[in-house]
């Protein structure tokens, strides 16, 4: 196993982002393209972020949330193919992905993720946490949806595709 999280908790001050107790465990094996799906504000971020917080902390390149960047003449799907390109260079055993698709338009999506799927396919581990659940379950081997700040359901990407909770909440019906 690459990487096993146990009973994840982080707190901010006074407030849990992540509850443990059962809560936030999930694993990743050499190889895998692990999608991490759920609402807003469930923990997604911070489960990722408390993961760069790890001695491995340079093998876990943490993908910029989209921010100011100064290459202006490049698109939005072109700046974060950069961002993705950069974090390879470190040679990450594990590649963290946030919401790398956030704000792009639907042919940027694509070639995003088609990028993603190229990666996983050279070897590459991935764990990506992603707002769109359609194209995540489509390159994931295996997801977990966050919600409230715990894991509510896992299984592979294909069994998430098919659970009628995951299609009402996160595929549209
Ligand atoms: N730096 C912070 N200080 C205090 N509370 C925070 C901080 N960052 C996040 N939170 C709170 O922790 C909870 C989880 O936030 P987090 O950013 O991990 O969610 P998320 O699942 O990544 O959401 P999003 O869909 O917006 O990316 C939220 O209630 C959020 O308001
Ligand atoms: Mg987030």
């Amino acid at each position: 196993m690459m990487l096993e999280v146990r009973d994840l908790e982080v707190w901010y001050g006074e407030s849990q982002a992540v509850r443990g107790g059962g809560g936030v465990s999930f694993q990743v094996a050499k190889g895998d393209l692990v999608a991490i799906i759920g609402a807003n504000g469930a923990g997604n971020s911070s489960s990722l972020r408390a993961l760069m917080g790890l001695e491995a902390f340079a093998l876990f390149p943490l993908l910029a949330q989209r921010r100011a960047q100064p290459g202006r003449t490049l698109s939005g799907g072109e700046q974060q193919m950069l961002a993705i390109a950069h974090a390879l260079m470190a040679r990450p055993r594990l590649l963290l992905l946030d919401k790398v698709s956030l704000g792009l338009m639907p042919s940027m999506v694509a070639q995003t993720f088609a990028t993603i799927r190229d990666l996983h396919r050279q070897g590459v581990t991935i764990l990506l946490v992603e707002q769109n659940t359609r194209m995540a379950l489509g390159v994931a081997t295996r997801a977990y949806v966050l919600e409230t700040a715990a894991i509510a359901l896992q299984g592979t990407a294909a069994e998430l595709a098919a659970n009628p909770q995951v299609r009402r909440a996160y595929l549209g019906g």
